[in-house]
């Protein structure tokens, strides 16, 4: 069988089986299996395939159509240009929640903008070497998954201490190969949520916390219900996280220190409430993400 014969039949296959974005998710698999790049697909066309291949082929369609998602069939997802390693113990990462990192970004580069213009009318005063150095922001990314949020950070501020934790074991294990991969060092460290993390006076804390309710999930599609449960279940009213980070953030963070939390399209009224019922919050704001969606409720102490 040529490869133009074999993606002709996938596609019919998938199209009956009702799954969505059959032709993307067809050129993922040849990319993946043929270890060829997207261009080179077509010039391909005719190339004849092994059985052994198209075996294999086959059976990672069967995967796609019991609605196991592409990425952990092809094991990766990009995120912020960057490339992570995902599989059935992580979320996949949302576009999203690239809302929420470039949040993060726009704060430290305010901040750092500020604190240079100060140091360096001190510097000029004290004349003392170095003094100009921007100090490092310190960063903790809980409920980290796949580490998304922590690396993506390290990658685009240089210069921060970062700390990321989970629950699972096995998310963290994802998370550290994939700080490896893109060369950023970072702390991990295994946690329900606040309960072992032991480091304080955080500039910054930012989670994607699950938030969907319980009685929802059973609801979503077979793609979404093949991520891990632990990943998304916020509880009965979907606000469980931001409860506990409400009740415990404060603690780990600086004076003026800021909370940035990706939220549901739905959450925001609920959310800001959680925060504002706690005196030492102020300046609570949300954020659209490209959809037009509030998605980034920002706090701070
Ligand atoms: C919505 S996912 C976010 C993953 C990643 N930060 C992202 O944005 O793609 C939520 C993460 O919270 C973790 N989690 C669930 N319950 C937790 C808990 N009690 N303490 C810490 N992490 C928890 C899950 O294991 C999962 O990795």
């Amino acid at each position: 069988m040529k490869l133009k014969e074999l993606i002709n039949l996938s596609k019919k296959n998938l199209q009956q089986n009702k799954i969505k974005d059959s032709n993307i998710k067809i050129k993922l698999l040849i990319e993946h299996i043929f270890n060829i790049k997207k261009e080179q697909i077509i010039l391909s066309y005719d190339n004849e395939i092994k059985k052994e291949k198209i075996l294999e082929f086959n059976s990672l369609l069967d995967k796609l159509k019991n609605g196991v998602p592409i990425q952990y069939i092809i094991n990766k997802q990009e995120f912020m240009g960057l490339h992570f390693y995902v599989n059935e113990n992580v979320l996949i990462p949302q576009p999203d929640t690239e809302t929420l990192v470039e949040e993060v970004i726009k704060y430290c580069n305010i901040i750092r903008k500020n604190n240079y213009e100060t140091s360096s009318t001190n510097c000029k005063e004290n004349n003392k070497k170095n003094y100009c150095k921007s100090k490092k922001i310190k960063i903790l990314d809980l409920c980290t998954g796949s580490g998304i949020i922590g690396i993506s950070l390290c990658k685009y501020l240089g210069n921060v201490e970062t700390y990321a934790s989970d629950i699972n074991a096995k998310a963290l294990d994802i998370a550290r190969k994939n700080a490896e991969d893109n060369n950023v060092s970072i702390q991990f460290i295994h946690s329900d949520m606040f309960n072992n993390i032991q480091e304080k006076a955080f500039d910054i804390i930012v989670s994607n916390p699950p938030y969907i309710e319980s009685g929802v999930i059973k609801k979503l599609s077979k793609e979404v219900q093949n991520e891990p449960k632990l990943a998304l279940d916020g509880g009965r009213d979907g606000l469980r996280f931001y409860k506990i980070i409400a009740e415990n953030a404060k603690e780990f963070l600086k004076q003026e220190g800021i909370i940035f939390l990706e939220i549901g399209y739905d959450q925001k009224e609920k959310v800001e409430k959680i925060f504002s019922n706690y005196n030492y919050y102020s300046n609570i704001k949300c954020i659209k993400d490209l959809s037009g969606n509030d998605r980034v409720i920002i706090i701070k102490k």
